[in-house]
């Protein structure tokens, strides 16, 4: 074969971002691939919109159609995002013979394993590292680089617009609100941000790299999400009090035999490398039994680290193309027939532990009753402090050492019954590894 021929979907951000890296790398690319990738079409509904890439007139259409049906289009590049016309192309393309390269993590954590499904039928690649982490190889990572382990844990910051926002939050001591509004102008974060705020990206992006790292099927339904919108600046500051930083993490974690598979608000050690992946950034901390701990770091999102991505899956497939071994590593690297459901746990049955914040009446035997409840219920405080007088109420804020979260839930319940306790407990989720 004399060339790989592409054709993108979507001419966005992302789209540009393969395009310039198309151009810019075209010749390390051909050294690397021994021969040329060449883009073919580029179809977009819309055509006029200004871009930062520019793309000569007839290459461009309006009907994907027009890259479907081009017997030179080798591999096409879905980067229309959402869910439904996405999910078209991605089945069309793969019913007209052609290879997928997606960054589509929301579709592929709702349908992805129907999709795989299909692309195993057709013989065909459906490659999708840009889904998860932008410009990070992590799904490269996990497919190949940690094949030789059984993965334990992943965790890590997946969403470079919360973790900006809890950024600002902690070092400059904005509101939630505030570190929004300037997460969108400078255009971050969405006009409806819920996505990244509330968790549900990071959600999509866990449920896919959790999937590669155990061997299951993509079940996004079943992890645990909680977001960052909720988040009071004093509780940083409180956290910080006892030597943590507040991330939105996402968990993934083998536990005898079921796993834990969670996003949530989550207090680490202040000199934990994760705690010093600020701004944009994204990291991620794998476990393997063999290599030990690894950390990934880089550019979540963006033209460029994401169209980064993108191409290195072209290349991936490329080189299955010529090599004639387009099935030589299966979407999720475990043998479809060996890929097992495994249940994840619901939250009521992990097992970490909690900062908590009460605001109390400063009276006698408040603190003895609050621990009481606690004690009873398993639970063993670590540390705990009393900040000063509020008018008439204090603030009391602990650390718990490891519980069941369900014994956690039943304590507070408990405690938000006593007369002295004033309105609901905050409750915090720390990750100690
Ligand atoms: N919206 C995502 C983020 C980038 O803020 O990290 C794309 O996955």
């Amino acid at each position: 074969m004399a060339k790989i021929g592409v054709g993108l979907a979507g001419w966005g951000t992302v789209g540009c971002g393969v395009i310039e890296v198309l151009r810019k790398n075209g010749a390390v690319i051909e050294s690397r691939l021994g021969v040329p990738v060449e883009l073919l079409r580029v179809a977009d509904l819309d055509l006029e919109r200004q871009r930062p890439v520019s793309v000569p007139r007839e290459m461009l259409t309006t009907n994907v159609e027009d890259i479907l049906r081009d017997p030179d289009i080798h591999i096409v590049v879905e980067l229309i995002g959402g869910l439904k016309a996405a999910k078209t192309v991605i089945r069309s393309a793969l019913e007209h013979g052609k290879h997928v390269v997606t960054a589509n993590k929301a579709l592929l954590a709702h349908d992805g394993n129907e999709l795989f499904g299909l692309a195993r039928e057709k013989g065909l690649c459906l490659c999708f590292e840009a889904s998860v982490g932008g410009g990070i190889p992590l799904i490269k990572s996990l497919r190949e680089g940690l094949a030789s382990n059984r993965i334990t844990t992943i965790f890590g910051i997946l969403n470079g617009t919360a973790n900006y926002i809890l950024t600002r939050m902690t070092d400059n001591g904005l509101s939630f609100a505030d570190a929004l509004k300037e997460a969108q102008a400078l255009g971050y974060a969405e006009a409806d941000p819920t996505l990244d705020v509330e968790g549900i990206d990071t959600a999509h992006k866990l449920s896919i790299a959790g999937a590669i790292a155990f061997g299951t099927p993509i079940q996004f339904d079943r992890v645990y999400i909680e977001g960052i919108s909720g988040i009071d600046p004093l509780d940083i500051q409180y956290a910080e009090e006892f030597g943590y930083r507040l991330k939105l993490l996402a968990i993934a974690r083998n536990t005898d035999g079921r796993l834990e598979m969670r996003v949530h608000p989550t207090l680490i050690a202040k000199d934990h490398v994760l705690a010093s992946v600020n701004g944009a950034y994204n990291a991620v901390h794998i476990e393997g039994n063999a290599v030990g701990d690894v950390m990934l770091y880089g550019m979540g999102a963006g033209m460029m680290p994401t169209g980064s991505a993108v191409v290195s899956d072209i290349i991936d497939v490329a080189r299955d193309i010529l090599g004639g071994t387009p099935e030589r590593i299966p979407p999720l690297a475990f043998l479809p027939e060996r890929v097992q459901k495994i249940d994840i746990k619901p939250i009521s049955d992990v097992y970490t532990s909690y900062y908590i914040r009460l605001s109390a009446l400063d009276e006698p035997g408040v603190l003895s009753k609050v621990s009481g409840a606690l004690g009873e219920n398993g639970i063993s405080i670590a540390a705990v402090i009393q900040k000063g007088r509020h008018a008439d109420s204090v603030p009391i804020v602990m650390i718990t050492h490891e519980a069941l979260e369900s014994s956690v839930r039943k304590a507070l319940d408990e405690i938000d019954k006593l007369h002295a306790v004033l309105g609901p407990a905050t409750l915090i989720r720390i990750e100690n590894h």
